[in-house]
């Protein structure tokens, strides 16, 4: 069977990572969260205070990018892969609002998104891949045979996500998580390197008022459609 590219991008807590994930577990396709890659680089930024006001290039945190070494390993038991930052798991880590609050900041450098990029692209060389993030299908892999571009209103989105952090027992405010995902909007598409926008092939689909079985459906069968096209 022909393997093919995807790509799913969209805004932050659109539940890209979910529906990508069930797309790549339903075609027996590698799944990467590329988000997971920025936020794990953020957290060893948090574990080695690499944040100084004074250096807001982050440049203290690129010269350690040689020591961080990211991998995603997968887990028998879960049905997926977890990211792994120099050997150590740390998928439920870099979900807190402490690393959401700061990979922004992260993912505004040059230098950092190339490293990343380029991994990426390592992932991907044999296709056969769904990958989301912000920059797949404008950046990563402009020639992926299916782009899809997420979206959903901050409102809708913040709801979602305050939910899922409370239920991980995170002390949160709602109006906090509301203004986190304006920021990150708002710098994740106005940033100088690979600014979150819908490539220009890719099928945007407003996720706000379908279940999240209704988005399946959606995109695994433009999944198949696009496989079939493909042959
Ligand atoms: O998808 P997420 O919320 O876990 O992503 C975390 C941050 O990483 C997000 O604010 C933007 C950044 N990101 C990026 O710049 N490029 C990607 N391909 C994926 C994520």
């Amino acid at each position: 069977m022909t393997k093919i590219t995807i790509a799913i991008d969209g805004f932050s807590s659109t539940g890209k990572s979910t529906v990508a994930r069930q797309l790549a577990n339903a075609l027996e396709y590698i799944y990467v969260d590329s988000g997971a890659m920025y936020r794990a680089v953020t957290l060893y930024a948090i574990h080695n205070e690499l944040f100084y006001e004074e250096d807001p290039g982050l440049e203290r945190l690129v010269a350690h990018l040689p020591e961080i070494h990211l991998g995603f390993v997968f887990d028998p038991r879960l049905g997926y892969s977890e990211i792994h930052l120099n050997g150590e798991n740390v998928e439920k880590e870099i979900r807190s609002m402490e690393v959401s609050e700061r990979v922004s900041q992260v993912a505004v450098v040059r230098e950092i998104r190339e490293k990343l990029v380029e991994l990426q692209r390592s992932m991907g060389k044999d296709k056969g891949i769904v990958m989301d993030g912000r920059d797949i299908g404008t950046v990563v892999f402009p020639d992926a045979e299916l782009k899809i571009f997420i979206t959903a209103s901050p409102d809708v989105r913040a709801k979602r996500r305050y939910k899922e952090l409370l239920g991980r027992g995170e002390q949160v405010v709602f109006e906090q998580v509301l203004k986190n995902i304006r920021e990150r909007d708002y710098i994740d598409s106005h940033r100088e390197f690979s600014p979150l926008k819908k490539a220009e092939d890719a099928v945007e689909i407003d996720n706000g008022e379908m279940s999240p079985e209704q988005q399946f459906e959606k995109v695994l069968h433009l999944a198949k459609e696009t496989i079939e096209q493909s042959l």
